[in-house]
């Protein structure tokens, strides 16, 4: 247990499992406050229970469809009534993957309302309480797919790039207000995401979920997935003081698959 995050309250999207639960545990270790959302209430408030009683830090949790942006403002309001956030975690995300003309309009709108308009959403509502104090961070989970291009997966590449590009213009407008902006840019981390990644993968693919696994590893110089606590890690950094002159970027955790 540290004191790096110590007197501060983070909300993070999509906090419920995976890439987000990890860091809101990483979070709550340095002795930050919680503020968690997913879609499903109970899968949400187990979680936020189960943090709050390790770490001994306040959690509220707010289920509600990012997406939607009247929601998403009434869980805003209803978490600064309670606390100020400091620390906005843009996690919230899905992937459906195919190939670029067997796309439906309806899956490729999806992943880019789940993974766009819902960072456009939250960051407005959070923003102008964080230019008002003079003080915030937000970081967003984009991908190594907001970094190259990739097979039968266009929607999502499209939509991470775009997480990408809104983090380096927020990273202009909003440095005169001291809120710094960064996006972490995963390769496949080990989450429900990424199994079921593997299984709509290999079936487009038409090859086994097992050589497709295997073709993925050993693609990667550390010839693994990663860890979500290994995301979790920058995310606490970025969040930190240590972090007062980082904003902008795009940080790669890809085990060396990119080296510029
Ligand atoms: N796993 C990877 O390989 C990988 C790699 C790079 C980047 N990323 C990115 O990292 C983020 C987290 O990924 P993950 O692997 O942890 O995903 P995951 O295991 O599928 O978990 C997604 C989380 O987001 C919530 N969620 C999804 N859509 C939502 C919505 N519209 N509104 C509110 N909550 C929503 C889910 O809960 P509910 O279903 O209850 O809403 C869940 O808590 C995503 O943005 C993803 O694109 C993942």
């Amino acid at each position: 247990m540290g004191e790096r995050l110590a007197g501060k309250t983070a909300l993070v999207t999509g906090a419920s499992r995976g890439i987000g639960r990890a860091i809101a545990e990483a979070f709550a270790a340095e002795g930050c406050g919680l503020v968690l959302n997913a879609r499903d209430p109970s899968t949400l408030s187990t979680a936020a229970q189960a943090i709050g009683a390790e770490y001994g830090v306040a959690v509220q949790h707010h289920a509600c469809d990012v997406t939607d942006g009247a929601a998403v403002k009434a869980m805003v309001a209803q978490a600064e009534a309670v606390t100020p956030i400091d620390i906005l975690v843009n996690n919230a995300g899905i992937h459906i993957p195919n190939s670029f003309l067997q796309y439906s309009f309806d899956d490729f709108k999806a992943v880019i309302e789940s993974n766009v308009y819902s960072v456009f959403h939250v960051t407005q509502a959070v923003l102008p309480a964080m230019i008002e104090r003079k003080a915030g961070r937000v970081i967003n989970l984009a991908s190594s797919a907001g970094k190259w291009g990739s097979r039968n997966q266009s929607a999502y590449n499209a939509s991470k790039h775009a997480v990408v590009g809104i983090t380096r213009c927020l990273g202009l407008e909003m440095a005169p207000h001291n809120v710094l902006v960064n996006a972490i840019c995963p390769w496949i981390v080990d989450t429900d995401m990424a199994t079921s990644f593997v299984e709509k993968h290999a079936a487009v693919a038409g090859v086994s979920e097992e050589e497709l696994k295997q073709r993925l590893e050993a693609s990667v110089p550390l010839q693994r997935w990663i860890e979500p606590r290994e995301v979790a890690g920058l995310a606490v950094y970025l969040a930190s003081d240590e972090a007062s002159y980082i904003n902008g970027q795009a940080w790669a955790i890809d085990g060396g698959y990119t080296m510029i």
